[in-house]
């Protein structure tokens, strides 16, 4: 499959970056890009279903082996990091470091390399980001060192490096978008065992478009809330008596009624992506709308993991004619996303924008999405 053009772009930004630090040219460029989730939001932990596809997004390293490990990235300053050694590494080297180290940690032994990232994934705007980097960084080395990896067995080695090397208790759900998405297509998959279907996602076609607000607030406390609902759901599960949320009965109670509300998130979360598999299985796009909103409402009330500009961007959205709008990713700030008329595009950009203003929260960066590439050697 030829590169994707966007990608291929960014991957002359990053080749630059690497002739000017290192003074030679990288044995190759790979590239991986941020995702949304269009439905399934707190389900992957929870062995459950999720429905990503990839953004036209892309975490893009040139890379080269080495004597030493050497980490440049054009983000911020552009700093060069590096040393003999993998230990040690935080903020955006953490990333690289660390998917170098879950190789090594999986029976896949990788050796000193240098890289130069250059990505333009928003960081912060809960679109995948550091899985972005993750990926990149994971079929390059894979590459070089000779290892030839099942991707949905690379999504797993990737999360390690997030949960164990970075230390966030995230789910599958960034990795696997990020390196088994389809271009045109939105990917229904189950968490607990990896399996997948591509499902054909052409809104442009139905005359329909995907709005991504990037909501601009820094995401609050995301870290230790994403464990506490993990917590959560972990204790429902065990109290239920099963493996995981995903096998809750289907009219299940629980006497706390916090862990209730959480548990009935999941249970019907996983029954929204199920349904729209279906619709779109269909061909009957506009049907999902109802299923968005539904699931924003979910995330709101019971899950609890939304926020005052997300809330304000999914009712702007809806108040002015979007089909359906939820927040996407994990919460507490970063992106939604808005179902819309293609028509409809400018009259809800606008609302979403006036919403902003008018309750003083920071000025949204709205884009239409088409599903992109997943991850690929681009050269
Ligand atoms: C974050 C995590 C994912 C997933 C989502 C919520 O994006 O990285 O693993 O749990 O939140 O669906």
């Amino acid at each position: 499959m030829p590169a994707d053009n966007h990608a291929l772009e960014l991957a002359g930004t990053a080749a630059a970056a690497f002739r000017d630090v290192y003074g030679t040219e990288p044995e190759g460029l790979w590239a991986a890009p941020g995702r949304v989730n269009l439905i399934g939001e707190h389900t992957d932990y929870n062995d459950g279903f999720v429905m990503p596809f990839a953004l036209p997004f892309y975490a893009v390293v040139a890379a080269s082996k080495a004597d030493e490990w050497s980490f440049h990235s054009t983000y911020g300053d552009g700093q060069t990091l590096g040393g003999p050694s993998l230990d040690g590494f935080e903020g955006w080297a953490a990333y690289l470091a660390g998917t170098a180290w879950a190789l090594n940690e999986s029976g896949y032994p990788v050796g000193p390399t240098r890289f130069a990232l250059h990505s333009d994934v928003p960081v912060g705007g809960g679109l995948s980001s550091s899985a972005a980097i993750e990926c990149a960084v994971l079929i390059a080395l894979a590459e070089l060192y000779g290892h030839d990896i099942d991707r949905a067995e690379a999504a797993r080695i990737a999360q390690k490096a997030e949960n164990e090397y970075v230390g966030a208790p995230t789910g599958v759900l960034d990795q696997s978008a990020s390196l088994l998405c389809e271009a045109g297509h939105v990917m229904f998959m189950d968490c607990r065992d990896l399996s997948r279907e591509q499902v054909p996602f052409d809104l442009a076609a139905e005359g329909l478009a995907m709005l991504v607000v990037d909501t601009q607030a820094p995401h609050r406390h995301a870290d230790g809330e994403y464990a506490q609902r993990r917590a959560d759901c972990e204790e429902a599960a065990r109290q239920l008596g099963v493996a995981s949320l995903r096998d809750a009965p289907k009219h299940a109670k629980l006497d706390d009624e916090r862990l209730n509300r959480r548990m009935h998130h999941v249970v019907t979360e996983n029954e929204r992506v199920l349904k729209t598999a279906a619709i779109l299985r269909s061909g009957e796009v506009r049907g999902i709308g109802e299923l968005l909103t539904a699931s924003h409402t979910s995330l709101r009330h019971d899950y609890e993991v939304s926020s005052v500009e997300l809330d304000s961007a999914v009712d702007a959205a809806l108040g002015a004619g979007a089909l359906g709008a939820r927040m996407t990713g994990g919460g507490f700030g970063g992106s939604a996303i808005a179902l819309v008329e293609a028509d409809a595009i400018p009259k809800i950009e606008d609302a979403v924008t006036g919403a902003a203003a008018q309750a003083g929260l920071p000025a949204p960066r709205i884009f239409t999405a088409r599903a992109a590439q997943g991850a690929h050697r681009v050269a």
